[in-house]
């Protein structure tokens, strides 16, 4: 039956293209010995003694629904940890909520602050979701090209330009997804300052903040005044190895984080619980953990880069997370093509560019989440696939 009527999707909705990473990888589903470079989670299991923790959570009944911005202790720990480890203070009590991953937050976030046509600023290249929340908040996106800028990084210039009267908020990712760029102190300082100086809100999505391997990671509501001009986003699924447990967090300004949480309480009621003890777990145990994994990202991170740059796919070394973002000009072929034919000649999965903006047509993104010998098996395929041996 083809009802029209009642079949009808909202014209937000319908408009909405389909992640370009899940297309693509549709594509991979059913095929035998492929390496994935592909999709952005880490290879290792999370943590035993984070597992323990949502064992001993389910075998002594905490199963319940928790308050709507999550477990007291958890907002206590997440606290603790962000004095800590980030130089930021935030009041447990009202200044953070827990959330399903970072993808809630984001969502709440701008359901929360946009009205009908009010402006985002959106840095591309840039992970698949920041444009669609924007788009179902009503909000209008606008494109902060960085594909000629240096290290695909924004400038405080680069924002200003694109400043109006109806910016509402900024969006940045660091170390990012799909660059692996990042920024020192006096970079970020000098992006505040453009904040500041045009009273716009940042969003600082920091998920892959202990995944920094050149530079000591810096959060922005650190920064002087910027702590009440910052929602600032970070999870366990990246550092920690927790993707499946879907747990993430959102700090900032009172206001602000009072109308994410009545958002959250109609739609998504709490976090899961058996996640929230894990994840208290995890802060108060893990980083020894985080830092392993994070050494050996390095070690794979050094392995492709010089592989792909062996290859002559030109390469920026990725400041943090665990990609690479490369260019495939020198073959000839655009990022659509490259990972097409590399997946069906040499089983090897990568991302096309444009997956992360529609300028991304001569690039591909290779997620070094996966074994040193699996990278090494990669690279001598992708040295096959260019001519080089
Ligand atoms: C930059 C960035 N932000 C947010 C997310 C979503 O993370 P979560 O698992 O916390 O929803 C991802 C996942 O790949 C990401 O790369």
């Amino acid at each position: 039956m083809n009802n029209k009527k009642i079949h009808k999707i909202s014209t937000l909705v319908d408009e909405l293209p389909p992640s370009g990473i899940r297309a693509f990888f549709d594509l991979v589903l059913g095929m035998d010995d492929v390496i994935s470079l592909g999709v952005g989670e880490p290879d290792f299991a999370t943590p035993r003694h984070i597992c323990k923790a949502a064992v001993f959570a389910l075998e002594n009944g905490y199963t319940s629904y928790t308050s709507n911005r999550g477990l007291k202790e958890l907002l206590e720990q997440i606290a603790v940890y962000l004095i800590k480890e980030r130089k930021i203070k935030y009041n447990p009590k009202n200044e953070i909520l827990i959330t399903v991953g970072v993808s809630e937050a984001m969502d709440l976030v701008m359901r929360a602050i946009l009205d009908a046509g009010d402006e985002v600023i959106i840095p591309e290249p840039c992970y698949v979701s920041y444009i669609p929340t924007v788009k179902l908040a009503g909000g209008t996106p606008v494109i902060l090209e960085t594909w000629e800028l240096p290290g695909f990084k924004v400038t405080a210039e680069s924002i200003e330009k694109l400043i109006t009267p109806k910016t509402r908020a900024i969006v940045l990712n660091y170390p990012s997804n799909p660059t692996g760029a990042s920024y020192n102190k006096k970079e970020l300082e000098s992006i505040a300052e453009v904040i500041k100086k045009n009273d716009v809100l940042l969003i600082s999505d920091e998920i892959y903040d202990h995944l920094s391997y050149d530079l000591e990671h810096v959060a922005m509501p650190s920064l002087a005044e910027m702590k009440e001009r910052t929602i600032y986003l970070n999870g366990f699924s990246k550092g920690y190895a927790m993707t499946g447990f879907r747990l993430g967090y959102a700090c900032g300004p009172e206001k602000i984080i009072s109308a994410m949480t009545k958002i959250h309480q109609y739609t998504m009621l709490c976090a899961p619980i058996i996640s929230q003890m894990a994840a208290i777990e995890a802060l108060k145990n893990g980083l020894p953990e985080v830092k392993k994994m994070t050494r050996e990202y390095n070690r794979r991170r050094k392995l492709l880069i010089a592989g792909l740059n062996d290859c002559g796919l030109k390469c920026n070394l990725p400041e943090g997370a665990f990609y690479a973002f490369a260019s495939v000009e020198t073959t000839g072929m655009n990022g659509m093509e490259f990972a097409t034919k590399l997946l069906q000649q040499e089983n090897v999965a990568v991302v096309p560019g444009e997956a992360f903006g529609a300028g991304g047509d001569k690039f591909v993104r290779m997620a070094y989440a996966a074994s040193l010998s699996d990278i090494e098996e990669a690279v001598r395929r992708i040295k096959r696939f260019v001519g080089i041996s």
